[in-house]
């Protein structure tokens, strides 16, 4: 544990604790906080909204990507290879890629860089892996742990979002005061099975393992399907969870943050996934997500389905990218609509990436960029006046 400096004093007019009943009627609250929610944090009342700004010059900029653009712009996403995917973001601990799998993929996969976490966007198949047979469909995660042997066999197109732990391994959150059956019971992880449709695709063919190492690729050929397990016993396989499992922290008098939404952790980045709740409903409880810099952290969100309750014009296949180092916070409809309290329950789906390291913008985002995303939370009348 770090010992931070920490003395908690107030200033000014100010609420009596955070999110909730704020001193005057129209003031814009903004958290400004430390390790992803978790470190020392203030909360400041401002005449006006954080994401006020008018112009924005540099490199620094919240940014978002239609990855459902991805084909149209010479960065085809339909790739044979999990590992010829685009990658949309990346640092040295992870990499965010968007798959366009709509082939039986020739080969079998293997990344020896660390593990891998799918999100099924769309479509469903079998996968087959060196842990036997799994049904996978549209809402799924799979955590395939580092150098197991894969491939898919999609049924219906598959866009699938993956993101690697880059010599890391996915874990649980710690579930503290709420406990391990919370959010998801681990009774709901699926494991793949040695059933008929594994055993059946056991044959004396030549194939291929297409190895990723180092982010070089490598191939190795066998005369046989080296997927020919008859059996296996242990603790390391490949596990899925559909985000219908997962049921939700909510409170109906304080928005929680982003972190009691976690999913999955690696050593340096964090994966949330945001599903369908009621929103809050006491009277004096925030009802959109608050203004914040979380300033450790990148952020990162791709959406998935429903209708995305703190965002104006976001459509599905999206992703938003707001890295560290300035506010950001819910669109101006948005905002009021959560101010009137127009909507009672959110059916939004995302997934969400934040990482611990500057991620960098990768050839294929950059082609599917909207570059006015950084003006979008100019207000209407804002609009008209330029
Ligand atoms: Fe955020």
């Amino acid at each position: 544990m770090r010992n931070w400096i920490k003395f908690p004093t107030a200033q000014g007019s100010h609420s009596r604790q955070a999110h909730a009943d704020f001193p005057e009627e129209g003031i814009y609250e903004r958290e400004m906080g430390r390790s992803g929610f978790f470190g020392p944090a203030s909360h400041m009342h401002h005449k006006h909204a954080p994401t006020g700004w008018v112009e924005w010059e540099g490199d620094l900029r919240p940014r978002a990507f239609d990855l459902n653009k991805l084909d149209a712009n010479n960065h085809p996403a339909d790739a044979a290879s999990p590992f010829s995917a685009p990658v949309i973001l990346s640092n040295a601990h992870c990499q965010y890629r968007m798959w366009h799998c709509t082939q039986v993929m020739p080969r079998l996969a293997r990344n020896a860089d660390g593990d891998d976490l799918l999100f099924i966007h769309e479509g469903q198949g079998d996968l087959f892996c060196d842990f036997g047979h799994l049904q996978v469909v549209k809402g799924d995660y799979i955590v395939i742990p580092r150098s197991t042997m894969w491939r898919l066999v999609p049924e219906s197109a598959m866009q699938i979002l993956m993101i690697e732990a880059t010599n890391d391994a996915y874990q649980l959150p710690e579930k503290g005061m709420v406990g391990g059956h919370a959010i998801f019971d681990p009774a709901v992880l699926d494991t793949p099975q040695i059933n008929p449709a594994f055993l059946q695709q056991q044959d004396e063919a030549s194939w291929q393992v297409e190895v990723k190492r180092h982010n070089r690729l490598s191939r190795i050929t066998y005369p046989y399907n080296p997927l020919d397990a008859i059996g296996w016993h242990g603790d390391l396989t490949v596990v899925r969870l559909n985000w219908r499992d997962i049921r939700p922290l909510m409170s109906h008098r304080y928005h929680l943050p982003p972190s009691a939404h976690t999913t999955f952790v690696a050593a340096r980045f964090v994966i949330c996934t945001f599903v369908p709740r009621p929103i809050e409903s006491d009277p004096g409880a925030l009802k959109v997500p608050f203004y914040h810099n979380n300033d450790d952290y990148d952020e990162v969100l791709f959406y998935h389905e429903g209708d995305f309750f703190s965002r104006d014009n976001i459509e599905k296949g999206m992703v938003t990218f707001h890295p560290a180092g300035f506010t950001h916070g819910p669109h101006p409809k948005a905002f009021e609509a959560g101010r009137q309290h127009k909507k009672t329950f959110t059916d939004e789906v995302a997934v969400m990436l934040d990482t611990r390291d500057a991620l960098d913008i990768g050839e294929a985002a950059s082609a599917v960029e909207n570059p006015d995303y950084v003006y979008s939370w100019r207000s209407d009348e804002d609009k008209q006046g330029t």
